[in-house]
């Protein structure tokens, strides 16, 4: 594929943990490095939508985040870094796209609809900026014109309702012009969703996560823990790497990691514990060296950034400041476009 441009953000949550960077942020190095044209966006005014009475952990998360991406390898002299609410374009753009989309339509996204029942929200009392959640996003992704948005499986309906923006706007105001935004495609990463080592879906609330810049002791403490067949109980009895619905088993966490972590070895240590001859103590300690290996680079990383907090700040008003530059050379059309005054004439 021919790289071309991509936006993707995350709300600021403080420091990631694994399940953040196989879904998404080494995906974002990769393309990286792939020649791609990156931007990446902490989303600190969508972190508001659901959660606005204490703001008091913004500016800390941020930075924690901010660190853990350097530390995955994001390059600051490749990627754009950089935070939602330096670059106010973001809110001009949200407010005239919100114009373009229906309340019934927003009220379909499955996503809301989520957030409604797990956060335990009433409809009726949603905020029109929770409501309006995927048209800022919308906003995002059109304000840098990227062409794809690598995201996880849950962000595809606000790319969808993203394309779906950029074609409305396109068709309305660009009739006689050449159309200011492409429709930008989800990319999906090939290893959607990593369970926590309970099997569940992980998180940091949930307490099942493993943090990115985890050291080799907690490392072994978490896969020592982790799910495997609860009916392979003796060292050789056979066991299920895979998901068996006959008793509900959803497979075993240790085989999941090891394809991640471990893909050359993974079919060979599959067929071994169907087979009886592995048992899990020596695999997992084999999966703690494998996934010791894959982060420590990363730990290293991170202790360089976390001590220098002024560099992550250059970094990030730097990224602030080339966000900027774009984002004002987009909007400066959309108001051609559409026939609002430029900032040229309006002083600012
Ligand atoms: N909604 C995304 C999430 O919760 C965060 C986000 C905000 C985002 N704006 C974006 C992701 C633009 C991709 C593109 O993870």
């Amino acid at each position: 594929m021919k790289p071309g441009r991509i936006l993707s953000g995350m709300r600021p949550t403080g420091r990631l943990h694994l399940g953040n960077w196989v879904g998404a942020l080494e995906n974002w190095v990769r393309l990286q490095n792939e020649g791609w044209s990156n931007y990446h966006m902490v989303a600190d005014w969508h972190m508001l939508t659901t959660g606005h009475d204490d703001t008091s952990r913004l500016q800390s998360d941020t930075h924690e985040m901010v660190v853990d991406w350097l530390a995955a390898g994001l390059d600051p002299e490749k990627s754009v870094i950089f935070v939602q609410s330096a670059v106010k374009e973001h809110a001009e753009l949200h407010l005239l796209f919100s114009m373009l989309v229906s309340k019934a339509r927003l009220e379909r996204i499955p996503t809301l609809k989520e957030q409604i029942r797990d956060l335990h929200l009433d409809e009726q009392t949603i905020s029109y900026g929770h409501l309006g959640y995927s048209v800022l996003q919308a906003a995002d992704i059109l304000l840098y014109r990227a062409t794809h948005v690598p995201v996880g499986e849950d962000q595809v309906p606000h790319v969808e309702l993203t394309r779906e923006i950029a074609r409305r706007f396109n068709h309305l105001y660009c009739r006689n012009r050449a159309p200011v935004f492409p429709e930008p495609e989800a990319m999906l990463t090939r290893f959607p969703r990593l369970r926590g080592n309970d099997g569940q879906r992980m998180s940091k609330s949930a307490g099942n996560a493993l943090m990115l810049a985890a050291t080799p002791d907690e490392i072994a403490v978490y896969v020592k823990g982790a799910y495997t067949d609860p009916k392979k109980i003796r060292a050789n009895d056979p066991g299920r790497p895979e998901a068996d619905p006959s008793d509900g088993h959803p497979g075993c966490v240790v085989w999941e990691y090891h394809r991640k972590f471990t893909p050359s070895e993974a079919e060979t240590i599959a067929r071994k514990c169907r087979a009886g001859e592995l048992a899990c103590v020596p695999d997992k300690q084999h999966l703690t060296r494998s996934l010791a290996d894959a982060l420590a680079p990363i730990r290293e990383r991170r202790a360089r950034w976390a001590d220098d907090p002024d560099a992550v700040r250059e970094v990030i008003a730097d990224g602030n400041r080339r966000a900027r530059a774009v984002a004002e050379r987009t909007m400066d059309e959309v108001r051609g476009a559409m026939g609002l005054a430029s900032t040229a004439e309006v002083p600012r």
